[in-house]
């Protein structure tokens, strides 16, 4: 499959060592992520092998739970891995989501970040594109070409990204709307975007 990798369905932190994850901020980006491995890999042994594509989905500072909750939902069912720029408007945590009915928690690879400059350490020694969804664009995003190491940034639903998140994104890209009308919900968004991203590197799921 084009674009797609195997690799382990690493799931969420748990509590434990969500705790301990939190600190990343004062640690090394290195450790961080050795740690960060190894903790997901500790609590998700038993996950089952899982296709994921390349391509990757964040959520900058999310502040209403059910479009996170959705937004998870899309990544478990298209095999997409998750990231959640913290802080969140609600809490994050495995116990927080499962109370909130996340029935497909355990099928999702999500991976926290406590701040947007721990988030940005991770991307750019993993040498990913930033590619921010946004309504403050010109550029058209079925226009756009999107790769394997792009991650698709979408804004928290009140206002956005700030202009630090703008400029540190390699493309700006918009959905384009009718006059007038302020945004898409931010799920809707986001299954427009990784849609499309997706049926270009042919990122899709296969079937059978
Ligand atoms: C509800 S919107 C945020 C609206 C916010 N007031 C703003 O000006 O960005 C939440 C997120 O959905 C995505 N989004 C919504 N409509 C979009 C569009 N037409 N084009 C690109 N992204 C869009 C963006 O990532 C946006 O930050």
């Amino acid at each position: 499959m084009g674009g797609a990798i195997r690799r382990r369905s690493i799931g969420t932190l748990a509590q434990g060592a969500q705790a301990r994850y939190r600190t990343d901020d004062q640690e090394s980006h290195k450790r961080f992520t050795r740690r960060n491995i190894s903790l997901q890999t500790q609590v998700h042994a038993a996950a089952a092998e899982a296709v994921l594509s390349a391509m990757r989905i964040a959520l900058y500072q999310p502040d209403i739970a059910k479009n996170t909750g959705t937004i998870l939902r899309l990544a478990a069912c298209l095999g997409v891995e998750a990231h959640i720029v913290e802080p969140a408007g609600f809490p994050t945590s495995d116990r927080a989501f499962r109370r909130a009915g996340m029935d497909y928690l355990d099928r999702v690879s999500l991976v926290r970040h406590a701040s947007w400059q721990a988030f940005e350490r991770w991307r750019r020694d993993a040498k990913l594109r930033l590619v921010l969804l946004t309504t403050q664009a010109g550029h058209n995003y079925l226009d756009h070409r999107y790769a394997p190491d792009d991650v698709l940034l979408f804004g928290r639903e009140s206002s956005g990204v700030p202009p630090e998140v703008h400029a540190a994104s390699d493309a700006r890209l918009i959905i384009p709307m009718q006059p007038g009308l302020r945004s898409i919900n931010v799920a809707m968004a986001c299954a427009m975007a990784l849609g499309e991203a997706l049926r270009q590197i042919g990122g899709f799921p296969r079937l059978g």
